[in-house]
């Protein structure tokens, strides 16, 4: 497979600048209007060739980065052109790609997705920052079951941009297959800070979840916009606890969908739990809405999954299937249990014609400004706009 790369100028050293692109495309020379151009470490300037194998970019852009105050400003693809993890991270994720068009959900055991996020550029210091990253969240306004923090980004890998949004409140409806008592309110839940959308692991797993599902067809959700190529990113960060005589939910909705497109569920950590906690069931669509996992039928059943160490990650269609989680039991009666993950949830954009009445809002975040360049890899077809299924 040829690779396109576009070019990071900041990222490496004028005088290493030719061997870099001679490395990457055989080509010599930068074209004219591009020498004598500089570049700071507060902007990054990405660069078309036009005699590369395939122009994958079609234009020049400029970007404003705002580098965070702790200097932590953005992982950093484009310098992990030189090492053959990076390399080896696009053929592993190309191959879960296929495993994910063909069963429409994957699941990715953490001592085998760590590799591939370090190959993108994710730290080892970053991943140890992940275990204890969860102490930190707010409070859930509607259960007392969990604390939790959330972050929206846009993900357009036409443009070859990740960007943390503005806050919105976050609302699921009846509509969407989740049945609660708090279906169809706007949830308004605390927000991820520097600490998580510095962190080039998090970083990692949005690139990552980028290069599988990128273009991968799924079921249309009524009122989202297809024809768009940017994907709403939704990350949240959850800690889930049983304690005394409260009983912890990962799903208390029971049989439910995500009201997106791709569903992302990666385990940081557990304390406390029983063999039978956090065990994910995958239901057919037919499945009945608002059961509770043991109510399940099993004709339906289409798979079980049960996260156990740090980073086993689940991967699957949320409109193409149903699911539900089992609680959290502790073992030890007597002390407190939990769970810990990131859910990450990707989806087109809302309209106004989507039935909880809110469509997506795209303005950068005021205080939290986070935007970097991501690459994907260049697959056939996959940047069509719609990429749906067929309708039964
Ligand atoms: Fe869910």
């Amino acid at each position: 497979m040829k690779l396109l790369f576009p070019f990071h100028a900041s990222a490496i050293a004028p005088w290493r600048q030719h061997r870099y692109l001679s490395f990457l495309f055989g080509i010599s020379q930068l074209r004219p209007e591009e020498k004598g151009k500089s570049s700071s470490s507060h902007q990054m300037t990405r660069r078309t060739f036009h005699n590369s194998p395939r122009s994958f970019f079609a234009n020049d852009i400029n970007q404003g980065i705002v580098p965070s105050p702790d200097g932590n400003a953005y992982l950093d693809i484009f310098r992990q052109a030189e090492r053959p993890e990076f390399f080896q991270s696009v053929a592993r994720s190309v191959q879960l790609r296929q495993d994910y068009l063909r069963n429409g959900c994957i699941f990715i055991r953490g001592g085998e997705l760590i590799p591939i996020l370090k190959g993108i550029g994710a730290s080892e210091e970053d991943l140890e920052r992940l275990k204890t990253i969860s102490q930190i969240l707010d409070p859930d306004p509607t259960v007392n079951f969990r604390t939790l923090s959330t972050g929206r980004f846009s993900v357009n890998t036409r443009a070859g941009m990740i960007e943390r949004l503005q806050k919105q409140k976050f609302i699921l409806t009846t509509a969407d297959n989740y049945k609660r008592h708090d279906s169809d309110i706007c949830r308004d839940f605390g927000e991820l800070g520097e600490i998580h959308q510095n962190n080039t692991v998090i970083q990692a797993m949005l690139v990552f979840k980028a290069w599988v599902t990128q273009g991968v067809p799924v079921p249309a959700r009524p009122g989202l916009n297809y024809d768009k190529d940017t994907v709403l990113t939704q990350v949240f960060n959850v800690h889930t606890f049983t304690d005394k005589d409260i009983q912890g939910y990962p799903a208390l909705e029971g049989v439910h969908q995500d009201g997106c497109d791709h569903t992302m569920t990666v385990l940081l950590g557990s304390s406390n739990i029983t063999p039978e906690s956090g065990v994910t069931f995958v239901h057919d669509k037919e499945e009945q809405t608002g059961i509770q996992p043991h109510e399940a039928n099993l004709g339906l059943l289409k798979g079980r999954y049960q996260h156990r160490d740090f980073l086993d990650t689940l991967l699957f269609k949320d409109n193409s299937v149903k699911h539900s989680v089992t609680p959290v039991y502790a073992q030890n009666k007597s002390d407190p249990a939990f769970r810990d993950m990131f859910v990450i949830l990707s989806r087109k954009p809302r309209t106004e014609m989507h039935k909880s009445g809110q469509p997506d809002c795209f303005i950068p975040h005021e205080k939290f400004r986070k935007k970097f360049l991501i690459w994907v890899p260049p697959i056939q077809g996959s940047h069509t706009s719609c990429q749906l299924e067929a309708q039964e």
